[in-house]
C-alpha cells in the first residue's frame, strides 16, 4: 500500500471518478491537486448518480479525508453549491473535507474575462474562470484561500485587481465593470462558511504519508489537456500529469508509489482542438449515445473516436504509468470490427510519436490496426476469464503496444462493475 495517482491518459472524462471511488475503499485520504470545477467526475453507487467537481470523489465514503490541494483553483460559490447538493443526497461533509490555505480563488472577474476571451478566440473552455485564475497565480496577482481569513488584505487585493480588470472590461471588451464592495462582501460570506475547512494541507498530507496511510491523488482532466504536454493551446491551464502532484499537493516525487493511467476504451474530447481519430460519422454518433458521452460539467456533446494508442503512449511516457485502468469496455460490445490507431500519416511523413506541432497534428490521418469485435455483452463482468476471447485480445493488443499492465477493467458505470487483475496500490 502507499500512495497512488489516478491520471487521465486522454482528453479527460476517462472515468477517473469511477476508478477513484472504487479505490477509495482501500484509502484513507483522497487529494485533488489541480484544476477546479471544470472537472466533472461521475460516480454511480446503486441507483444514485453523483457528479463531483471540486470535492474529491472519495467523499461518498464515510471516514475518508478529502483534501483540496494547493494546486486547485477554487470557486467558493461552486464549492458551497456542491456541498449543499451532496448534503441533500445524504452525504456527510464535516470533518472529512479540507482546503489548502494556498489554493488560489476564482473570482467573479475571472469568469467574466474568460467569457469575453472565448468570444474572440474559441478554446471551448468550461467558462469556469480556470484559465484567468491560473493566469493571475502565475502573474503573482492571485488571491488565495488564506486571504479570506484576513479581510483587509482581501479587500486591498480585490481593489488592486479590479483597477486593471475594470479598465480592460470597459475599454477593451466594452462591457460592464464589476463592483469592489459587492465582491468583497460576497467573499466575506464565503469566508464564514468555509473557514472551518481551511488548513495547511501540505503538512496533513505529508504527515499521513509518513504514518503509512494510503493516499489517493485524484487527477482532473487528462494528459492531452496538460498545459505543457497537451495539445496547446487547446488545453486547460494546469499540469494534469502526475508531475502536477508534487507542486499541487506539496509532495516529493519520491513519495508517489503508483501511477495509474485511466484509458477509455475509445477516445473522446470536449471543446476545440485536434483529435486525429475523431469519427464524424454514424460510428461517432453511436459511441456518443451508447457511451452517454455528454459533458458531466457543461452537458456539451463529447466528440468521439477510436482508441488512439499514439496519444496514450505519449501519456504513458510523460506520466510513467505503473499500470492502467481501461474503462467503458462495455460500450464497444456491439461492434463487428474495431479500429485502434497505431501511427499517424501527415503528407508523406509517418509519425509513431505524438507530434508537438499543432499544425501537423491537425492534419494527421490515423494509421489503424483493425481488430475483430466480440459482439457479446461484457457489461457488469467482474471476472477476467468471463470476458469474450476477442475482448481479451483487444486488451492484450493495448498491453503489448504500451508495454504496461492493464490492472483494472471497468465494465459499467456502477461501483462494482469492474475487473481487478492486479490491485494498483
Ligand atoms: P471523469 O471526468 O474521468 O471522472 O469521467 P466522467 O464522469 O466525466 O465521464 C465518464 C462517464 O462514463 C460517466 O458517465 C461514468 O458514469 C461513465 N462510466 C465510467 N466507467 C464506465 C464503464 O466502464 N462503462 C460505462 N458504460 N460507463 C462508465
Ligand atoms: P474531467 O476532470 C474533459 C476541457 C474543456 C476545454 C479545455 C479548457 O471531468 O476529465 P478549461 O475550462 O479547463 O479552461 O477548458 O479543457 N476540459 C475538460 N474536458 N474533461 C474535463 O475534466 C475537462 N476540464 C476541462 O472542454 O476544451
Ligand atoms: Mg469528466
Amino acid at each position: 500500500m502507499g500512495t497512488v495517482a489516478i491520471i487521465g491518459a486522454q482528453w479527460g472524462d476517462e472515468g477517473k471518478g469511477k476508478i477513484v471511488d472504487f479505490l477509495t475503499e482501500k484509502c484513507d485520504y483522497v487529494v485533488r491537486f489541480q484544476g477546479g470545477c471544470n472537472a466533472g467526475h461521475t460516480v454511480v453507487v446503486g441507483d444514485e448518480k453523483y457528479v463531483l467537481h471540486l470535492i474529491p470523489s472519495g467523499i461518498l465514503y464515510k471516514n475518508k479525508k478529502c483534501i483540496i490541494g494547493n494546486g486547485v483553483v477554487l470557486d467558493p460559490a461552486a464549492l458551497l453549491k456542491e456541498i449543499e447538493t451532496l448534503k441533500d443526497k445524504g452525504v456527510e461533509i464535516n470533518e472529512n473535507l479540507y482546503i489548502a490555505k494556498n489554493c488560489h480563488l476564482i473570482m467573479p472577474y475571472h469568469i467574466v474575462l474568460e467569457e469575453e476571451a472565448e468570444k474572440r478566440k474559441k478554446i471551448g473552455t468550461t467558462k469556469r474562470g480556470i484559465g484567468p485564475c491560473y493566469t493571475d497565480k502565475i502573474a503573482r496577482a492571485g488571491i488565495r484561500v488564506v486571504d479570506l481569513l484576513f479581510p483587509e488584505i482581501l479587500r486591498s487585493k480585490i481593489k488592486a485587481n479590479l483597477e486593471l480588470v475594470n479598465f480592460v472590461l470597459e475599454n477593451f471588451y466594452k462591457t460592464n465593470t464589476l463592483d469592489e464592495e459587492n465582491i468583497f462582501s460576497q467573499y466575506m460570506e464565503y469566508a464564514e462558511k468555509l473557514r472551518k475547512y481551511i488548513i495547511d494541507a501540505d503538512i496533513i498530507i505529508n504527515d499521513a504519508i509518513d504514518k503509512g496511510k494510503n493516499i489517493l491523488f485524484e487527477g482532473a482532466q487528462g494528459t492531452l489537456l496538460d498545459i505543457d504536454h497537451g495539445t496547446y493551446p487547446y488545453v486547460t491551464s494546469s499540469n494534469t500529469v502526475a508531475g502536477g502532484i508534487c507542486t499541487g499537493a506539496g509532495v516529493s516525487p519520491k513519495k508517489i508509489n503508483n501511477i495509474l493511467g485511466v484509458v477509455k476504451a475509445y477516445t473522446t474530447r470536449v471543446g476545440e482542438g485536434p483529435f486525429p481519430t475523431e469519427l464524424r460519422d454514424e460510428v461517432g454518433v453511436y459511441l456518443r449515445e451508447k457511451g452517454g458521452e455528454y459533458g458531466a460539467t457543461t452537458g456539451r456533446p463529447r466528440r468521439c473516436g477510436w482508441l488512439d494508442l499514439v496519444a496514450v503512449k505519449h501519456s504513458l511516457r510523460i506520466n510513467g504509468f505503473t499500470g492502467i485502468a481501461i474503462t467503458k469496455l462495455d460500450v464497444l460490445d456491439e461492434f463487428e470490427k474495431l479500429k485502434v490507431c497505431v501511427g499517424y500519416k501527415c503528407g508523406e511523413e509517418i509519425f509513431h510519436d505524438f507530434p508537438k506541432e499543432i499544425e501537423i497534428l491537425k492534419n494527421c490521418e490515423p494509421i489503424y490496426e483493425e481488430l475483430p469485435g466480440w459482439k457479446e455483452k461484457t457489461k457488469g463482468i467482474r471476472d477476467y476469464d468471463k470476458l469474450p476471447k476477442n475482448a481479451k485480445e483487444y486488451l492484450s493488443f493495448i498491453e503489448d503496444f504500451l508495454k504496461v499492465k492493464i490492472q483494472l477493467i471497468s465494465t459499467g458505470m456502477k461501483r462494482d462493475e469492474i475487473i481487478v487483475r492486479e490491485f494498483p496500490l
